[in-house]
């Protein structure tokens, strides 16, 4: 099925985790650069923390795939909760040691401890969704990174209930936490512009104007999820216009009215 302009527009902003769609943005390339830059590092685990939709999956994703062809690296997108599960997927992983029993923690630290990896060859796990984790199983990556065999940065999102970070093991002097945060409103206008201008929908791109990016910030307050959200359901308007009503659609600016019914319809707001 063809797509006409509108929805393809839409579709860009489908929230999806995709590595091809990874884009410098302002703060952020600092952030992906020390945390690239680390890695030749020795010591510490990297939190990497923040509210959902500051984009943590996809930086780790990003990072990944730089990674890959020129260090040991893994990532788990999905937390592995059973414990000998998660020690023996990182033996197999790690060491290519397979284990048909179990394999708990005081095992598993033999087989890495007799591991002696030179300073850039020690592996380097990435481990998302962390806040899943439980309490001991993140104290035992704690051990596990004081021995210097392995690397961790992990991402996670601070819950409601808790606050994770200010737990005992995250406060030892190993761990170095870096906070994603929204973005601001020169850097959503940049991330708006280029994920059209990316799919070469330039005179789209050209329709935001820094007004009509604040207003959509006032909405979304510049979270990379809820942006997507709101120019999907922003995008979908637009293409009922152009097919049923395209009088109420100018071309060249986005319309603060459309701005508005799409945040209504996203929840971002109350009509
Ligand atoms: N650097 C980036 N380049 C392009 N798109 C991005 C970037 N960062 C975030 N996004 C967009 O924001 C969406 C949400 O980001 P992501 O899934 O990484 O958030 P998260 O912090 O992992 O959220 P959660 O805590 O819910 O897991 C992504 O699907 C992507 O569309
Ligand atoms: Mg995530």
């Amino acid at each position: 099925m063809k797509l006409n302009i509108y929805e393809h527009a839409r579709d860009i902003f489908l929230d999806t985790l995709n590595v091809d769609d990874y884009l410098e943005l302002d703060r952020r390339s600092d952030i992906y650069g020390y945390l690239k830059n680390s890695t030749t590092k020795p010591l510490k685990i990297i939190l990497l923390y923040g509210k959902p939709g500051t984009g943590k999956s996809m930086l780790l994703l990003k990072l990944y795939q730089d990674l890959l062809s020129t260090q040991k690296v893994h990532l788990y997108q999905t937390p592995i909760l059973d414990e000998n599960e998660f020690f023996k997927t990182i033996a197999q992983d790690l060491y290519e040691m397979n284990y048909n029993n179990e394999l708990n923690f005081t095992q598993f630290m033999k087989v890495v401890e007799n591991k002696n990896p030179q300073e850039n060859k020690i592996p380097l796990i990435l481990l998302d969704e962390a806040q899943l984790y439980s309490s001991s199983l993140m104290e035992k990556i704690r051990l596990l990174a004081d021995t210097r065999k392995v690397k961790f940065i992990i991402a996670l999102h601070k819950t409601q209930k808790e606050d994770i970070i200010a737990k005992e093991h995250f406060q030892t002097r190993i761990w170095e936490s870096i906070q994603l945060e929204n973005a601001s409103t020169s850097e959503l206008k940049i991330y708006i512009q280029k994920k059209l201008m990316k799919a070469n929908f330039l005179d789209i791109a050209s329709m935001f104007s820094s007004k009509s990016v604040n207003l959509i910030h006032k909405f979304t307050d510049g979270n990379y999820r809820n942006t997507n959200k709101l120019l999907y359901t922003l995008f979908d308007i637009y293409d009922y216009y152009d097919k049923n009503a395209p009088s109420k659609i100018k071309k060249g600016k986005v319309l603060n009215d459309i701005i508005e019914m799409s945040a209504i319809q996203t929840g971002f707001i109350n009509a």
